[in-house]
């Protein structure tokens, strides 16, 4: 695929050969925005990864890895969303999420909003669709969301043309974070075709779990979840996935070890005794990793619960890639926001 700076008529715009075409509106000289013709891509929005065809897929990795040397201060230089602005706004907590949304949307030129939960009128009682309203009044260009709930960024769709990507909806999706950790994966391990992935912990609660799975699958990868059937029920088998409760099986045949966090604010009771006890069974570290085949990696979303799912002194390992998938979600997220564009509805 390529991705190109300027269209044909000098708008940025984000394209792939097979489509040929740019995906969004065109500023015309004079700064007005103009409408496209009717072409556009299948979707400027990002709310699954269900929604996604693998060549989707590949294209967004592709353009994602074209954007890394953004990484390197002396090629930040891209104007592909000057003048837009992306909001993001986030009713959960996040760290990587946002922060790398931020330096993404700025690195490609947007302005960028954080919209302040606590300070905002949602704390005195606003409902979400009052302030979608109030936020679409002001045109943004694309709305990063992450909420509790399932399917919150859908149904704020229905009331706005900005584009909107899913930084997380309950335990539903986050989409950036699969297409981060399959561009980690694909970073060691070249394609995926064949390869096995072991997604390790508390799989009922997870939406990175959920994305993964659909990514990885499209990619043609197979899928294991392991962990004690608290965490990962029998009804998980519709995924086609293997079910796997014992830690040691579940990374003996494996490419990737991905661990999940332990989701104590989807708990309504705790589902284990201690995390002393949870690490004993299902923790990685130095004695557990050697049930592994050797180039296996190692992967967590973060944030980590150090001494939980995996010992300190494994997220140093030579083998563990955590930091390189927060450095992969900068160009990601560059990545959909290129693809995202800006409004076309004048
Ligand atoms: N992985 C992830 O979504 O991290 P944050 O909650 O910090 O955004």
């Amino acid at each position: 695929m390529n991705l190109t700076q300027g269209g044909p008529s000098g708008s940025p715009c984000f394209m792939r050969p097979s489509q040929g075409r740019p995906v969004h509106g065109r500023f015309s000289d004079s700064g007005i925005l103009q409408r496209m013709p009717t072409v556009q891509h299948a979707s400027r929005d990002l709310m699954t990864i269900r929604d996604l065809s693998r060549d989707e897929i590949d294209a967004m990795l592709d353009a994602a890895a074209a954007f890394r040397p953004l990484s390197d201060p002396a090629h930040r230089t891209r104007t592909d969303l000057a003048g837009a602005t992306v909001v993001n706004l986030f009713f959960e907590n996040s760290t990587r999420t946002r922060t790398s949304f931020e330096i993404a949307a700025k690195r490609l030129g947007a302005t960028v909003i954080n919209f302040d939960i606590a300070t905002s009128s949602v704390s005195k009682g606003e409902s979400l669709v009052d302030t979608i309203r109030t936020i679409e009044a002001m045109s943004p260009d694309a709305i990063v969301m992450r909420h509790s709930s399932t399917g919150a960024p859908a149904f704020v769709k229905r009331h706005t043309g900005a584009a909107v990507i899913n930084a997380g909806d309950g335990a539903h999706e986050h989409p950036t974070q699969a297409l981060l950790d399959v561009l980690t994966m694909r970073d060691r391990l070249g394609s995926m075709e064949g390869r096995c992935v072991a997604i390790i912990g508390d799989v009922r609660h997870s939406r990175v779990a959920r994305s993964n799975v659909y990514c990885l699958q499209k990619l043609g990868a197979r899928v294991k979840f392991v962990g004690p059937r608290a965490f990962v029920p029998e009804t998980l088998r519709n995924f086609g996935v293997e079910l796997q409760h014992d830690l040691r099986a579940g990374i003996a045949d494996v490419d990737v070890i991905y661990l999940l966090r332990i989701q104590l604010e989807r708990q309504a009771e705790p589902m284990f005794p201690s995390g002393t006890e949870y690490h004993r069974l299902y923790g990685l570290n130095e004695c557990t990793l050697r049930f592994a085949p050797e180039h296996a990696l190692v992967m967590h979303p973060g944030p980590v619960n150090r001494g939980v799912e995996i010992n300190s002194g494994l997220m140093t390992h030579e083998r563990c890639l955590i930091e390189e998938q927060v450095a992969n979600g900068v160009a990601v997220r560059m990545a959909v926001l290129a693809r995202a564009g800006r409004r076309s509805d004048g």
